[in-house]
């Protein structure tokens, strides 16, 4: 007896694609098994298809028009691996108007275009699956959404870029610079050449507002949340952050439970050594999770890269395969949708350093603005110097409110004896 045939089309043959189609080659046996199916990878679409990219496709499944794809009856997968808001968006649409299964990579496109995506794959009966969209390789969205579905979650905290992960270990390893490393990632092909989207926070915001609709049934547009970069740490607060106070600093996405209330942020943090978080190093992703019933879960491993995001992107199309008419929900029912607190009203532990003439009457200033704002400090270390020099401070205070840390550090930097912005990071709550 002849086995049903699934025709799949790929859009974008670039790194990620090429990944796609070597396993594809590699392991058409085993995908064919799995899913008691022959699977074809009939088309594969991008404006060039000359460029050598060092995997075998015949040239007759090359094509640089979409319709080729969008358009054929007999394909019913589509893979989407352009990237960017357009024209993917329009690529995606017009896949699941015209019944086809998604499965994508973009999570930009996702945290911006959710609501829309998910109605028109809902109205036209088909899936769209992006498990490669966070964390890479690591199998991540669908255990979060399925095997986990019975907790409420607490809290998810991700080290979700390994970009800034590789550059805030380099620094911690070598007491390098973030620009020294920066360059040498961007020489090595680490980083991209334009790194901002990176670095500033935006890819690690992305991510969580996909984490934060499947663990909490909220989606919360990257507009609503504070968003901060990992640009400003130094080498110094690194250095007494780790050897003085046992904290590691990584780019953290952070959702958690609050009263009725969600917080969704991402900023540098300082995890202490012992946490499991704090062993996530170079370009490594993980993602620690506390739901109710299972308690901590942590996921590990590499989030980015061509192997391990086209292992997830080949996942999703056998899934597919295996259960096209499973229906999905995403998170939580919407019934517990939540609303957002305000970044002024979240309460942290603070580590700040400021740079300050070494006088007498100094800290007695700088103590009165804390106290006036109501924080309370639970350790302050001054470097020795020359008198009359300005030197480093380095301030951890107890749990105080975004508000009133903000208020003071600004009345704080307008003192004359003060001689550099204060630097700030957020502490992760035990
Ligand atoms: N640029 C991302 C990172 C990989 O550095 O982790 C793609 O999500």
């Amino acid at each position: 007896m002849n086995k049903t045939l699934v025709n799949i089309g790929l859009i974008g043959f670039g790194t990620i694609g090429s990944g796609v189609i070597e396993i594809f080659n590699q392991n058409i046996d085993l995908i064919e098994k799995k899913v008691g199916k022959e699977v074809n990878l009939k088309k594969v679409v991008d404006l060039d298809i000359s460029t050598d990219r060092g995997v075998e496709i015949s040239s007759e499944k090359l094509s640089t028009d979409v319709n080729d794809i969008l358009e054929d009856p007999e394909i019913s997968i589509v893979i989407e691996l352009i990237g960017g808001y357009e024209p993917a968006r329009s690529f995606i649409l017009k896949a699941l108007e015209n019944g086809k299964h998604v499965v994508t990579a973009n999570k930009a496109l996702l945290a911006k275009h959710w609501e829309e995506i998910t109605a028109v794959s809902e109205k036209n009966n088909v899936r769209i699956s992006f498990e490669a969209s966070v964390g890479g390789g690591i199998p991540l969205l669908q255990p979060l959404n399925e095997s986990l579905a019975a907790n409420n979650f607490e809290g998810i905290y991700g080290i979700i870029n390994g970009t800034a992960n590789y550059i805030l270990t380099k620094m911690s390893e070598e007491g390098l610079e973030f620009d020294d490393v920066l360059k040498e990632a961007q020489e090595k092909g680490y980083a991209e050449q334009d790194p901002t989207f990176d670095i500033e926070g935006h890819d690690t915001a992305q991510k969580l507002i996909i984490l934060t609709i499947l663990g909490f049934g909220t989606y919360v547009a990257q507009e609503k949340f504070h968003v901060e970069g990992i640009t400003k740490i130094t080498p110094q607060d690194i250095e007494f952050t780790s050897k003085k106070l046992k904290y590691v600093t990584k780019l953290l996405g952070i959702t958690r439970k609050v009263g009725d209330e969600l917080e969704v942020r991402v900023h540098p943090t300082l995890i202490p050594q012992d946490h499991l978080l704090a062993s996530v190093n170079d370009v490594f992703n993980g993602v620690y999770m506390i739901g109710d019933s299972v308690g901590p879960v942590m996921m590990y491993g590499q989030g980015a890269g061509m192997m391990p995001t086209a292992s997830a992107i080949v996942g999703d199309c056998i899934d597919i395969i295996s259960n096209p008419e499973k229906e999905i929900t995403y998170g939580p029912p919407q019934s517990q949708e939540k609303a957002i607190k305000n970044m002024a009203e979240v309460v942290s532990k603070y580590y700040i350093r400021l740079k300050a003439l070494d006088q007498p009457g100094v800290l007695h200033k700088i103590s009165g603005i804390l106290s006036k704002y109501h924080i309370s400090l639970e350790s302050v270390n001054q470097e020795k110097n020359e008198e009359n020099q300005s030197i480093p401070i380095f301030m951890v205070t107890h749990k105080a409110s975004e508000k009133n840390i903000m208020d003071a550090i600004s009345q704080i930097d307008q003192l004359p004896e003060i001689k550099a912005p204060c630097m700030l990071i957020r502490i992760l709550e035990d």
